[in-house]
């Protein structure tokens, strides 16, 4: 179980390499891990549940959609070969991964389903989460992207299940919003406006 975190991030890292440079790379898990990091710590919840649960939060969307439901067979099929980690914990994993998308927030019931669920949107949140949404967009207008951002990003603070999240991610609440307004306000260059 100790040597279990490294093998598996080669597992994950391998695994996701054709996903290199989208919203939901590697790099999106990374940032995820370390944010769900704190806050377990914070909220006291089990790290390792948490932590295992993070890094293959994302895997499905290498494999096919529902992204969230091929992620966690697939998390079930590599943590039963390859781990020692006892069967109950396994499906406590599952159950994290399954409902880790937004539209489940209303089925989330442990504190680890919560964290993992919180760790994934603050990597929406602020400047991060903009530019992840104009990549996921791809050729659509800037005016298209401003508004789902407006629309999809803007709420996603006051969904936050813990009290640690709302409380590291008030800043990020704040550049999101900053950071929408002045991109309204360049792409009708209406912040040049000297009367
Ligand atoms: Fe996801
Ligand atoms: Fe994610």
């Amino acid at each position: 179980m100790k040597s279990l975190p490294k093998k598996l991030e080669d597992i994950v890292k391998e695994t996701m390499s054709s996903l290199e440079g989208t919203a939901h790379s590697y790099a999106h898990v990374d940032r995820v891990a370390k944010i769900a990091a704190i806050l377990a710590e914070e909220e006291k919840a089990d790290r390792e549940l948490v932590h295992t649960a993070t890094l293959l939060h994302d895997i499905g969307y290498a494999i096919g959609e529902p992204h969230n439901e091929t992620g966690a067979t697939f998390a079930r099929q590599i943590l039963e070969q390859s781990t020692s980690i006892p069967k109950q914990r396994i499906e406590s994993i599952v159950k994290i991964i399954l409902r880790h998308p937004i539209a489940s927030r209303d089925k989330l019931e442990t504190l680890e389903e919560k964290i993992v669920w919180d760790a994934d949107k603050i990597d929406l949140l602020g400047v991060i989460g903009i530019a992840r949404v104009f990549h996921w967009m791809g050729k659509k207008s800037f005016e298209t992207t401003v508004n789902i951002c407006l629309k999809e990003l803007k709420p996603i603070y006051s969904l936050l299940n813990t009290s640690s999240a709302r409380k590291i991610a008030k800043e990020r609440q704040r550049r999101t919003t900053a950071a929408l307004s002045a991109l309204k306000e360049e792409l009708s260059t209406e912040d040049l406006r000297t009367s």
